[in-house]
């Protein structure tokens, strides 16, 4: 390995900087050539691919999203635009890329290798944690810690006010996020996607509370939970119940913002990994973590298997909130 391209792709995630920059300096460390490509597998199509070293990724460790921008590019997931993808790489003579985003980024790559022969390595990024072989991806803890704060100064008007709030965190598809920051919260209700829960469903849990001597709670509802989002679901239990409810959409706040501790050490530590892979002439694969150990999963194992939920953390929630 003489030369690698990195690339950021998906959805940010903080941390991803930090990735980055392990990503360069043990690359340099290493005596191997490395550049940065920009707005992930776009950067690829429109050539736009410039060499870093130990300088050019100073001070960015402790910086949310990505100096190297990401994109989701339609055209690398046609088989012809991954053929201009290589044609790009051959011309800067790169003979490996490494991949930082989530499971449809590491599809790409994964098809990158089986038809041109790239070598490629995927570093998991992304807030939802749904990537399958990883104990976490990077990101996800900074985004917790985000939205658990905002879930502790909810509890304090909802407690002030008897109020109901419905907190929606992100999770299109995951529930991850919700699941994790309602337990750490201390929700009354947590709705996710991998669990379907209809408004009477929400409104019994509510008035069971209530029945305890609750007078106010929270829900945590991931984005693509409940059809039409956290407001569609606050319509359906006011209706229900006639609480007074209030509805506060996290949204991109939480992809946003210094990484934790926690995502710069994963990051730094799966961006060495992934260039020691590289080096070693391991490729077509993912570097993540297993209890605490740097664990290599093929991508071809990843592709559409999600990461599923924690159910028995679902069961405990449940419990702790009586
Ligand atoms: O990063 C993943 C994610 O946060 C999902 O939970 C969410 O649905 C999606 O990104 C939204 O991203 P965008 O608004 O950039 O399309």
């Amino acid at each position: 390995m003489k030369h690698l391209g990195v690339l950021t792709s998906g959805g940010d995630a903080p941390g991803m900087n930090a990735a980055i920059r392990a990503v360069v300096r043990t690359a340099v460390h290493d005596g191997i050539r490395v550049s940065g490509v920009y707005r992930g597998f776009q950067g690829l199509l429109d050539d736009d691919i410039v060499e870093l070293g130990p300088r050019s990724v100073a001070n960015i460790l402790q910086r949310g999203g990505t100096v190297l921008r990401t994109a989701r590019c339609e055209l690398f997931y046609q088989p012809e635009g991954r053929t201009a993808a290589a044609a790009t790489l051959a011309r800067h003579d790169i003979d490996g890329l490494v991949v930082i985003g989530g499971d449809g980024s590491f599809r790409g790559a994964q098809a990158l290798e089986a038809e041109h022969g790239i070598k490629t390595v995927g570093i998991p990024a992304t807030i939802d944690n749904d990537i399958n072989g990883t104990d976490v991806s990077i990101g996800f803890s900074t985004a917790l810690d985000i939205a658990l704060e905002a879930v502790d100064r909810l509890r304090d008007t909802a407690a002030s006010h008897d109020r109901h709030f419905l907190v929606e965190v992100m999770g299109r598809h995951a529930g991850h996020i919700a699941l994790h920051v309602g337990v750490a919260g201390g929700a009354e209700v947590i709705v996710v996607p991998e669990v379907p829960q209809t408004a009477d469903d929400v409104v019994d849990l509510l008035l069971k509370a209530e029945e305890r001597g609750k007078t106010s709670s929270i829900v945590v509802v991931a984005e693509g939970a409940y059809e039409g989002g956290a407001r569609r679901l606050q319509e359906a239990v006011e209706a229900a119940t006639g609480f007074e409810l209030r509805t506060v959409i996290l949204g991109h706040t939480q992809r946003g913002g210094s990484p934790c501790s926690r995502d710069r050490v994963l990051a730094s530590r799966l961006g060495f990994h992934g260039v020691r892979t590289l080096a070693a002439g391991k490729s077509g694969v993912m570097v993540g973590t297993k209890w605490r150990q740097v664990v290599k999963i093929p991508l071809a194992e990843l592709a559409d298997h999600p990461k599923p939920i924690d159910r028995e953390l679902l069961e405990i929630a449940q419990v702790l909130a009586v």
